[in-house]
């Protein structure tokens, strides 16, 4: 009777530690082991996102590579069949759309996901892809180099200007891409491309990484960049002689994404960061490393609310998306190569 009575009092505490388990929040589950995080953000925010993620998770080893968002769908694409990833985090989702598109994404349904502000923007209906932040896009100009700052897509085309642009390439970038896709949406497909071989010839070299412009203008080896306003901000704050204005007949804008990979290795840590990265307080850390991207989970309070104050299009993430591999190769293959991309 008494080893009846213990044996239920056991299976009972168990039972109990199991549910306590299952139900403890984020930070207290025992997970271990490594993530591995394809991360597209500025590389001194993925150090930060590692390290503070670290922080909570102290039994979870981060190795992230930085990886522009083209370059890290072609990553994601060849190794379909033996991912190297677990998670991916950054960079605008019109590269998350794509990659649903290809089955690279493995989607997730969490409690996190209610927290987001616009679902109908910032999350995938069928789950594979999630918003974390957003960014305008914004031209940033030398002020030491004599050229009026450009306030309409049209100014880029000035002759002052031939030779004198600088943006990544689309195939690399997803910055680049958001300009292409918010260019061919704010003058329609004929004229877009009509507009986009001009733009082009004004371009002094293509860089590899979105952000890179910003501080190779702020070099003096170009007047104007294409780049997203908070890292034209993020270059102003270290000193480089830039002005930040943007397109008033409007801007593109970006939805930083996240998902999870397909066949990942370590899925349940890529689980806890995709949770931690949903919470207001981890939304609120970029900042601290120089990223003053928006939020998009209630609770977090955006650091610079100014840089999408401004003319937004009504970007159409989910064309943009769709179409990337065709418009980004009609780009390579009919208006510029995509060979000796500037670092
Ligand atoms: C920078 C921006 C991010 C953006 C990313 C895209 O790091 O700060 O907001 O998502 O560029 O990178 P890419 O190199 O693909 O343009």
């Amino acid at each position: 009777m008494i080893h009846r009575r213990i044996f239920w009092v056991t299976l009972a505490l168990f039972a109990l530690v199991l549910i306590m388990a299952a139900c403890a929040p984020p930070g207290q589950q025992k997970v271990s082991g490594e993530l591995n995080l394809l991360c597209t953000p500025q590389v001194e925010w993925c150090e930060g996102m590692k390290a503070e993620f670290e922080k909570v998770y102290p039994d979870i080893t981060v190795n992230f590579v930085r990886m522009s968002s083209g370059e890290s769908l072609t990553r994601l694409r060849n190794e379909k069949d033996n991912p190297q990833f677990d998670i991916w985090w950054g960079g605008p989702v019109d590269s998350f759309i794509a990659a649903a598109q290809e089955d690279l994404l493995e989607p997730y349904t969490t409690p996190s996901q209610d927290k987001i502000i616009n679902k109908d923007l910032m999350l995938d209906k069928d789950k594979n892809w999630v918003g974390i932040y957003v960014g305008s896009l914004g031209f940033a100009t030398n002020t030491e180099s004599g050229v009026t700052p450009p306030t309409s897509w049209d100014d880029l085309l000035a002759p002052e200007l031939t030779g004198q642009l600088m943006v990544a390439h689309p195939s690399s970038s997803g910055t680049s891409y958001t300009a292409l896709c918010t260019i061919l949406q704010i003058y329609g497909e004929e004229e877009g491309w009509e507009y986009l071989k001009k733009y082009a010839g004004q371009v002094n070299q293509f860089t590899k990484s979105g952000s890179a412009p910003a501080s190779f203008v702020g070099a003096g080896e170009a007047a104007v960049g294409i780049v997203f306003s908070h890292d034209i901000v993020k270059r102003i704050e270290e000193g480089l002689p830039l002005e930040l204005t943007f397109a008033e007949e409007g801007t593109g804008y970006e939805i930083g994404g996240m998902g999870l990979i397909k066949g990942a290795k370590n899925l349940e840590a890529a689980k806890l960061w995709y949770d931690w990265a949903l919470q207001p307080e981890t939304q609120e850390i970029g900042p601290k490393y120089g990223a003053y991207q928006a939020p998009t989970v209630e609770g977090a309070k955006p650091f610079m609310p100014e840089l999408l104050k401004v003319n937004l299009i009504d970007y159409d993430f989910q064309w943009c998306g769709e179409h990337k591999k065709e418009f980004v190769d009609k780009f390579t293959n009919e208006i510029a190569g995509a060979e000796n991309l500037k670092k």
